[in-house]
């Protein structure tokens, strides 16, 4: 077996790269390498030591409750509340002065609200939830741009026990109304507008569209950013008015561990969207202790930054509930990265001094393709822990950063996970792991992940598959909202006992795990699986390469033949001569089966809002059909810039 081509892939992307942290990181690394230890050791036990991180009204009873899986209950019995470990916690330790948000706005307005305003605003909103009629169980939905409103608004809906549901800002009416219908919300918060690219967008008209069709909505809350025109109905209510007016007193009441706190949509490939249902207690607890160990996170001097969107996930987990339970100085910037200028990501951490960066390999390569000049003419000597997110991080786009932006000696962390995780699973624990580019290397302590073949038999190092959790983790989806059995079919009906997460994996000869991208995108070539991140990677390391999109277009020879969407940096420039070279150096890279059979240079690629690459449209391209459908773009006039540019170049 050893030299099939599939052998020779599998082993030809491992780094011999690592970067051992300093021994100054290691020596006052938050965790050390004895978690692993404790953890394998005992691991409910380690998980209850998490739990105990957080304030409880009750203890639990039980720490887990697998007697009818996949339905896994975590601290049973166990109370709670959310809001209340976030900010009341701090401002009873003496800490209501410390900043929890530095508020950058894209225009350039700045706020700096405190742990003790925080929580004022928190329980004002909270009792004007409850005065507006909203009760423990009630779904609220929340539609805004990256303002503290959006944060006060998730805690002051945790704080009276109404699980909020966030969609994202750049969500169509369409895709809002559905999300709104299924969750069955009775009160939508939203704001005028946002600001995005140099010019207000509204969000105030979307909902009015899409309440049309929400007959469960009773009520609008509307903040004021933009202050543009907007239409009023009997229903609005002004944020200003409401939270402005109501009392600053509001005692947390406590909730059962198991209470639902959020149900967050995840658009997936196919189908309805579904909506994750997250709850407290075990979602608290890991979401916390992941960001204290992952992002070593000292709160009396760190500043820390997630350049997430609170509409996903990620803005769930590290920029509300992990960050601020812990007591996190953070960074919320409401804009793009490349307005008014592209530097703007490092004017803001030079200017807050940021120390902690979490972003996406999408807007790392962005980076790599505007220039290193740009990261160049700031200071950025702050920083000392970097994260990534989102997708596989190329090797190349990894080093880069660490060089670029890290200054050649901040960990990278590159941090896998899934809304349905709902915190960190796989990660380097940056004063233990020696990282290594493009690997996420090993499961956190008390997270029990592997790669399983098709039969679901575990691979050994070197071998390539499927990524599987086996045992249940705290922050695990409890459910898919009101379709428990679309929760079983999605998840659990693919390997006997074990969480299917949708990703290929290999374990490389060390056993560190490789992220190959969602199995639906690799390709099968002569009869080879080929993943598409392995292309990617090895295109993005030649040097004229800033960003590629590899998809497997149908070949009446080899099945599917790869095909190649390339981004150049910079300046560079191509000829058919550079193109040759494109496709030889991915088969020196990777083996003469990954050669692509075609490399189209573009100027953009088509990404949904979060970032990530709509393969099946290039797909469309590659095989000269007619595009698909194109709503969840970020940007959905890109596919015909694309085709003309094609056009344009024949
Ligand atoms: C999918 C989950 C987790 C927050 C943001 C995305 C991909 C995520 C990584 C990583 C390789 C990654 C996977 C995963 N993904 N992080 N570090 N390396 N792939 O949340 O929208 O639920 O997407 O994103 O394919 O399954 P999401």
């Amino acid at each position: 077996m050893a030299d099939t081509p599939q052998e020779t892939l599998a082993n030809l992307l491992s780094e011999d790269r690592t970067f051992p942290p300093s021994p100054e990181f290691t020596q006052a690394a938050n965790v050390t390498a004895a978690a692993y230890d404790e953890a394998a050791a005992d691991r409910l036990a380690f998980w209850e030591a998490q739990a105990r991180r957080l304030d409880w009204s009750k203890d639990w009873d039980r720490v887990l409750d697998w007697d009818n899986p996949p339905f896994a209950k975590w601290f049973t019995g166990g109370e709670l509340n959310v809001s209340a470990n976030c900010l009341d916690r701090h401002v009873a330790n003496g800490l209501g002065d410390r900043v929890a948000i530095h508020f950058e706005g894209e225009p350039g307005d700045t706020r700096a609200v405190t742990y003790a305003e925080l929580l004022d605003e928190v329980k004002r909103a909270a009792n004007a939830l409850t005065d507006l009629g909203v009760e423990a169980g009630d779904r609220v939905v929340i539609y805004m741009p990256m303002i503290p409103e959006a944060a006060v608004a998730m805690l002051a809906c945790a704080r009276i026990g109404a699980p909020h549901s966030v969609v994202f800002g750049g969500f169509s009416a369409a895709a809002l109304s559905s999300r709104i219908d299924d969750a069955g919300a009775k009160l939508v918060i939203c704001a005028d507008g946002g600001f995005r690219k140099g010019k207000a967008f509204a969000l105030k008209p979307t909902v009015d569209e899409a309440l049309e069709s929400c007959p469960s909505v009773e009520q609008v809350l509307v903040v004021t950013r933009t202050g543009q025109e907007v239409a009023w109905n009997d229903r609005d209510v002004k944020w200003e008015d409401a939270v402005g007016g109501a009392s600053n007193e509001h005692e947390a009441q406590p909730f059962d561990a198991e209470h639902p706190l959020f149900i967050l949509y995840t658009s997936g490939t196919t189908g309805k969207p579904k909506g994750i249902l997250h709850t407290s207690g075990g979602y608290l607890t890991q979401a916390s202790f992941t960001h204290h160990a992952v992002f070593d996170l000292k709160p009396e001097t760190d500043v820390y930054w997630c350049t997430a969107d609170i509409g996903w996930v990620t803005g769930h987990s590290y920029i509300v509930y992990g960050p601020m339970s812990n007591g996190a100085t953070q960074v919320m910037y409401e804009g793009t990265p490349d307005t008014p200028h592209t530097g703007r990501f490092w004017e803001i951490v030079q200017k807050y001094g940021v120390t902690i960066l979490y972003t996406a390999p999408t807007a790392i390569r962005t980076f790599m393709k505007w220039g290193d000049d740009v990261p160049a003419k700031f200071d950025l000597s702050s920083l000392r822990v970097l994260g990534s997110v989102g997708e596989p991080i190329n090797p190349e786009a990894w080093v880069w950063y660490r060089e670029h932006i890290g200054g050649g000696s901040t960990p990278v962390v590159d941090t896998w996970w899934q809304t349905e995780t709902g915190a960190i699973m796989v990660s380097p624990l940056p004063g233990v792991t020696a990282t290594k580019p493009g690997s996420a290397q090993r499961p956190l302590p008390g997270i029990s992940v592997d790669v399983v073949d098709e039969q679901g038999e575990a691979v050994p190092d070197g071998g390539g598959g499927f990524l599987v959790i086996r045992e249940p983790w705290p922050s695990m989806l409890r459910t898919i909202w009101g379709d428990d059995q679309r929760f079983l079919d999605t998840y659990w009906a693919h390997f006997d006992g074990m969480y299917f997460a949708g990703d290929g994996a290999k374990k490389d000869d060390d056993g560190d795990l490789w992220l190959l991208g969602r199995v639906d995108d690799i390709m099968l070539v002569s009869g080879h699986n080929i993943s598409t991140t392995e292309v990617e990677s090895a295109l993005v390391s030649h040097e004229t390469v800033a960003e590629a999109a590899v998809v497997g277009a149908s070949d009446p020879v080899t099945g599917q033949g790869i095909v190649a969407f390339v981004i150049l940096r910079g300046q560079s420039e191509s000829s058919p001569e550079h193109l040759a070279e494109l496709r030889a150096h991915v088969a020196k890279t990777l083996g003469a089966i990954a050669k692509p059979r075609q490399v189209i240079i573009v100027a953009e690629l088509p990404k949904t809002r979060s970032g990530k690459i709509m393969r099946r449209l290039l797909r469309d391209i590659a095989e000269d059909r007619e595009i698909g459908d194109v709503t969840t773009l970020a940007d959905n006039t890109v596919m015909s810039r694309i085709k003309t540019g094609l056009q344009g170049g024949k």
